[in-house]
């Protein structure tokens, strides 16, 4: 089979497509046909050796996908045939990926492709949208009413959780640095949204705000990103750490945190169990459905051209980048 590997971690250009060996599924495991991936931050960071738990080259990348079972475990929950997305666990960070025509999956991590949807919205869904479900609801216990702050919000974990938020009866204020972004944050469910690239950013979130402070903040790009969640969440404010595009480290007023009784918790989407996952994954899929809305896709690549779908993702795209890799 075809598949994007690298042999020695390092730039994003030592990913290339090359031949590999067909992938041998195990006991537990499906082995699915890929027909669309999508690409996220991670993958970058594990060709780039900055991935905890990385695979040992050469090694395929990829934790988002959605395709056909090629092969399934006898006595399992699918048959060959069954469309099915990836929903996590190890495939992409130390199990071999989906950017790739076949891959094994132990199958308590699939699920059925839902309703009426597209293996492009089912491969671009799960690893944004578990994460935002984990930071609004699993660890930043969000109640309908509250306001929440997204940073980075036109990202795919950002724009997951604006519509995941919005959904929830929440007031979703969303931070993007450009204008058409800004709009699509607005059709996503945000009900009001800042440009984040402000000359006076402070001044024009307090404006957006009003009196109502975000009792939870998604905060998606680290660096100086920390402190304005910090400077504007309300008192007893949770600040859930979920990225970091904007840097590895930050420095923030520790005078804000004891004074404002401010939460801040990491969180990272690797820690549910796949019960838990497929639990999550269909209430995301259910108030997807409720509010008309799917895994927004901001552009499509055809299989040679990973790397420009990478690189696309590193310009800031609305929704996630898909990967055609092979017809359905
Ligand atoms: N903790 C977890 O389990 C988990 C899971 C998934 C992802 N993540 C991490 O969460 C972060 C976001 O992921 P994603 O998939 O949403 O990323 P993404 O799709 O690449 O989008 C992030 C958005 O942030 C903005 N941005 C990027 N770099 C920035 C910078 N230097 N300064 C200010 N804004 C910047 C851009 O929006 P505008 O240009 O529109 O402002 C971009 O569209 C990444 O660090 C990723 O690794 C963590």
């Amino acid at each position: 089979m075809r598949a994007w590997r690298f042999h020695q971690a390092g730039n994003i250009e030592n990913l290339v497509l090359e031949e590999a060996p067909d992938p041998e599924p195990g006991p537990g495991e499906a082995l699915v046909r890929i027909a669309s991936a999508a690409l996220n931050p991670a993958d970058r960071y594990l060709v780039q050796g900055q991935y905890p738990r990385a695979g040992a080259p050469p090694f395929t990348p990829g934790r988002d996908g959605a395709g056909v079972v090629a092969k399934a475990p006898a006595g399992g929950r699918f048959r060959e045939g069954d469309s099915v997305c990836v929903l996590g666990g190890l495939t992409g960070i130390s199990r071999q990926g989906t950017l790739a025509e076949y891959t094994a999956v132990p199958e308590e991590w699939l699920a059925p492709i839902p309703d009426g949807w597209t293996l492009d919205e089912a491969a671009a869904g799960p690893l944004t949208h578990l994460t935002a479900w984990r930071a609004l609801v699993v660890c930043g216990h969000l109640a309908a009413g509250e306001t929440v702050l997204v940073t980075g919000a036109s990202g795919g974990v950002g724009s997951a959780a604006v519509a995941l938020a919005s959904a929830l009866g929440a007031r979703v204020v969303a931070l993007s640095r450009d204008a058409a972004r800004r709009s699509a944050l607005t059709d996503c469910g945000a009900a009001l949204v800042v440009d984040a690239a402000a000359a006076d950013l402070d001044k024009a979130l307090k404006n957006a705000l009003g009196a109502e402070r975000p009792a939870l903040v998604v905060e998606n790009l680290g660096g100086p990103w920390l402190d304005l969640a910090a400077r504007f969440a309300a008192p007893g404010g949770r600040i859930m750490v979920v990225g970091l595009l904007a840097g590895l480290a930050a420095e923030i007023t520790v005078g804000l945190l004891i004074h404002k009784n401010l939460k801040i918790e990491g969180l990272s989407v690797s820690c549910f169990s796949p019960e838990e996952a497929r639990t999550a994954w269909s209430e995301v899929v259910r108030l997807l459905n409720g509010t008309n809305r799917r895994p927004p896709i901001g552009c499509a690549v055809g299989f040679e051209d990973v790397q420009a779908g990478f690189a696309r993702l590193a310009q800031g795209v609305f929704g996630k980048v898909v990967v055609r890799v092979s017809a359905p």
